[in-house]
């Protein structure tokens, strides 16, 4: 094999998290060693000055961090009082914790449809969950709006009929903490806003954690409690059932450093977008962007015509390509979710979806070159 078809066929990386690692060099070793020699591994001083970062980054009041994006989100639900009879309407085009923790309170997720541009909660078939719920006997409480794959909501959309139906509103921002919609950061949008550092989110650690971010004070406190045991204003004076799920000063710690360069990143993300929408658009439903909006892209994703996808993802592995199907069943078709109800007239969009979407290597340090390869190969592939 000559050198120029090696390098051709070197297996790229779907998401270079090394790459990053490299950029920060010694400013992680650093912070991490500042935890390792003060010892203070829980609750050190790292975590709040991260929460004040955190909250400053998105213009929002307070953050509190916790052991995971799913914590965020189930925590949340606790503090609402959320539990057996209520209702929690959620996408069933998302990662599988959104409906997790509604079933772990007790609660039950109703799920509702998506949009086919934007991957997102669809309005209409918002308001048919809602209904679907109340049919059945439950109180709709909330909703979970997912921004999926960095995407902002339709937020205008979505806030008045959570208002009209008096609904606690819980953003799942996990996979798009730091975008933006209409000049607002996600996290002053929503009643409360989860969101991940999960390590292939845009915005990731070295290990799980997590993080809500809101405005209300009383929520703040009810969440600082439960994460520690539900304590009271001493440590063994238990007030309410909690969790163990603090975010480890560690984490805390490397994310004060990863969040400073996170806006850059942010930015050559979109750079990466852009160029594949450019090299794609005329063989592919290429995603999009509404006007107002920014994605973090946490993932770049594509539609093909039905039966196309595991040709494509073959000849693209042939080539050093890697490719994801996020998600291959939704989750209204997963055997742990099959049961719980789904919006009255179907949710078509998500099973369509589900047929039709593939994921393309997406990460800050993607460089030109490859994104030709990756281009050049989807290309080839969807031509033959
Ligand atoms: C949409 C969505 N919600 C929630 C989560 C849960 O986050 P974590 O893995 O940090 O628990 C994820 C992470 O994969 C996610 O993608």
């Amino acid at each position: 094999m000559n050198q120029r078809a090696r390098v051709d066929s070197a297996p790229i990386p779907f998401i270079d998290v090394g790459a990053q690692r490299r950029r920060l060099g010694t400013k992680i070793d650093d912070a991490i060693a500042r935890v390792t020699t003060s010892c203070l591994f829980i609750n050190g001083p790292e975590v709040g000055q991260f929460e004040k970062d955190l909250a400053a980054f998105c213009g929002a009041k307070y953050a509190v961090g916790c052991a995971s994006g799913t914590d965020a989100l189930q925590l949340v639900l606790m503090a609402q009082g959320i539990g057996p009879g209520d209702a929690v309407i959620c996408p069933a085009f998302t990662f599988c914790a959104t409906a997790e923790v509604v079933a772990l309170v007790g609660a039950t997720p109703v799920f509702v449809d998506v949009h086919p541009d934007t991957f997102n909660i669809d309005a209409a078939s918002l308001k048919r969950g809602i209904e679907t719920a109340k049919r059945k006997g439950l109180k709709p409480k909330a909703v979970i709006p997912v921004d999926l794959f960095g995407l902002p909501a339709d937020w205008d959309a979505i806030l008045p009929i959570a208002k009209a139906e008096n609904l606690f509103v819980l953003d799942d921002a996990a996979q798009s903490f730091g975008a933006t919609y209409k000049g607002r950061k996600l996290g002053t949008i929503a009643h409360a806003t989860a969101t991940s550092f999960f390590p292939a989110k845009p915005l990731g650690c070295y290990g799980d954690g997590g993080a809500i971010v809101t405005d209300d004070a009383t929520l703040v406190d009810v969440l600082k409690s439960l994460r520690v045991h539900g304590q009271g204003t001493d440590k063994y004076d238990n007030i309410r059932i909690g969790l163990t799920s603090r975010l480890d000063t560690i984490q805390a710690a490397v994310l004060i450093e990863k969040l400073k360069i996170f806006p850059d990143e942010i930015a050559a993300r979109d750079q990466v977008a852009k160029r594949y929408n450019e090299g794609l658009k005329d063989v592919a439903i290429v995603p999009q962007v509404p006007e107002g909006l920014t994605s973090v892209w946490a993932q770049y994703t594509i539609r093909l015509k039905p039966g196309v996808r595991d040709k494509l993802a073959a000849a693209l592995k042939d080539k050093g390509v890697p490719t994801a199907i996020y998600y291959p069943k939704p989750l209204h078709r997963l055997e742990a979710y099959k049961d719980y109800p789904v919006a009255d007239n179907g949710i078509p969009v998500t099973d369509r979806l589900s047929e039709e979407v593939i994921s393309l290597p997406m990460h800050a340090y993607l460089d030109a070159p490859t994104q030709d390869r990756i281009i050049e190969a989807v290309r080839d592939a969807l031509k033959s």
